[in-house]
């Protein structure tokens, strides 16, 4: 593959705690992940991201770092990493790591020598101390402040086990060039940057916190120590709805790539998507940015559920945990949508188990909950934990294939029917879709453009460079299809050879 080979990449979102457990503590690990590499090739994926693999106090599900130097025991051993890089490289399968600046954990070194070094010492000026607590809130809920036992306060915009860096100070900018090194030395192929426009803070720590200028001159660093390793890839986690300001991370200088969450936020809605596809590449394109298409991450409710429910968009503010939905037609748009996100422009992200036609899991227990949105929001919001439930991969009970312990969240008894064993030998399975999707997707879509066709006020069709058109069926009656010479893929079956409701097909 090229050095742009992200430019049209597919990317698997890799859930280490939740992918697979190899040593049978119910916790997903390294050997696990090595161990399903096989399906990962035969998925077709192109590369993976792997979400924070760092010791950590678990916080925040890993991205409150203690370390970046090293690999948490629950998952295994730096040189295991190693391994695991080489074996997915063996495969041509490029590897992708989280990188968190915005915060640090309370158990890093640097955290522990603050607190130990007290007040106005050079070890407190990596972090925002004050004397007096500010105004902001925790996007997770509560204050944004805690007091440590001298009586100063430090700043957490998530949790108060993340501590936020003070990017202002030379030595932060220092040690992130250092992380980066580490990793792109170990070979890693690129860094997915965690909270991208937080890391700035405002003078006087009150007022908008979001997508300081100052932020841009740290990609730019990022940027030259990429280009030295012979552009590794930089994507940022970038949730701006200002194109204007979001398209400013994407500067030739700056980051390669960020995660489109308009696409993911839009709802099931043909005007309201063709709007977002236009924007996105009209954003794109002046600058020679690859577009992302994201349909779910581990942040969000699982896209089934999400297409099932009356109001099809997606809003952090607002989860809509429990929401009752119709998951048959949720698991038919969530089919239809897989086609159209990976017959658009760029590169694809799947989040894991989105292959699988995973739905969100509404009824963990309370004291098994772990997400800190759950406990800071005083068990009002469920939070993110329905969407991490470790995969099923084989069998006819929890642990479905798993691994040998109880997973760390339970599993629910009906995913008997969505492991991958049973979805392997069904051709009409959403696995079987995605397998072969990602086939086709590899000849014929990835990097470049699209023509739109008109087919009607609510049905998107667009023809890509290749000679393939995509059109998907978002009224409420079947339609017919453009004039074409074969029928490539559909997410469903045609109705009397008319393309139903809530369905995508692919023609040449
Ligand atoms: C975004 C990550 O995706 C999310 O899981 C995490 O809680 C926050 N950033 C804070 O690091």
């Amino acid at each position: 593959m090229s050095e742009t080979w992200w430019r049209g990449a597919a990317i698997y979102q890799v859930y280490p705690r939740s992918f697979a457990d190899g040593n049978g503590d119910g916790v997903g690990d390294l050997a696990g992940l090595r161990s399903r590499l096989p399906y990962l090739s035969d998925l077709g994926v192109n590369a993976v991201w792997i979400t924070p693999w760092y010791p950590s106090p678990l916080a925040d599900g890993g991205y409150d770092v203690a370390d970046y130097r090293d690999i948490d025991p629950v998952f295994g051993t730096l040189a295991e990493a190693e391994r695991f890089i080489a074996e997915a490289h063996a495969r041509d399968i490029k590897v992708i790591i989280d990188v968190v600046p915005n915060h640090s954990s309370t158990a890093s070194e640097w955290f522990k020598q603050a607190l130990a070094a007290g007040p106005g010492s050079p070890e407190r000026e990596r972090f925002w101390f004050r004397d007096e607590p500010g105004e902001w809130r925790s996007i997770f809920g509560g204050p944004a402040w805690t007091q440590v036992p001298d009586g100063q306060w430090y700043l957490h915009l998530f949790a108060p086990e993340q501590p936020d860096l003070n990017w202002t100070n030379p030595e932060v900018h220092a040690e992130f060039h250092d992380v980066l090194r580490f990793w792109f030395d170990r070979g890693v192929d690129g860094i997915r940057i965690d909270s991208a426009a937080l890391l700035a803070k405002p003078e006087g720590l009150t007022g908008r916190f979001e997508d300081l200028d100052e932020v841009h001159d740290v990609y730019r660093s990022w940027r030259r120590i990429s280009d030295e390793y012979g552009g590794r890839v930089l994507i940022g986690e970038v949730w701006l709805p200002d194109q204007e300001r979001f398209a400013r991370y994407l500067r030739p200088d700056e980051l390669h790539t960020a995660f489109n969450f308009d696409f993911l936020a839009c709802p099931w809605d043909p005007a309201r998507l063709r709007s977002v596809i236009e924007r996105t590449l009209a954003t794109h394109v002046p600058l020679g940015a690859p577009p992302t298409w994201v349909l779910s991450n581990h942040d969000v409710a699982r896209v089934v559920t999400r297409y099932g429910r009356a109001d099809t968009s997606w809003d952090h503010g607002d989860r809509r945990d429990g929401v009752p939905s119709d998951l048959g037609l949720g698991f038919r748009r969530a089919r239809a949508a897989a086609l159209l996100a990976m017959a658009l422009p760029g590169g694809v992200y799947i989040y894991q188990g989105e292959e699988l036609g995973l739905p969100e899991v509404d009824d963990i227990p309370g004291e098994l909950r772990q997400d800190p949105i759950w406990t800071r929001s005083g068990h009002t919001v469920p939070g993110r934990d329905g969407c991490r439930v470790p995969l099923p991969w084989s069998g006819d009970e929890p642990p479905f294939g798993f691994g040998a312990g109880r997973p760390w969240l339970p599993q629910p008894e009906d995913w008997r029917k969505l492991t991958v064993e049973a979805q392997t030998a069904d051709l009409g399975s959403m696995l079987t879709l995605y397998r072969t999707a990602l086939r086709i997707r590899a000849r014929l879509l990835g990097d470049g453009t699209l023509t739109w066709r008109e087919h009607g006020p609510e049905v998107l069709a667009f023809t890509r460079d290749s000679g393939l058109t995509c059109v998907t069926n978002l009224s409420a009656a079947p339609v017919p299809l453009p004039p074409h010479e074969e029928i490539l893929l559909t997410s469903g079956p045609l109705d009397e050879g008319l393309l139903p409701p809530d369905t995508t097909a692919w023609l040449m």
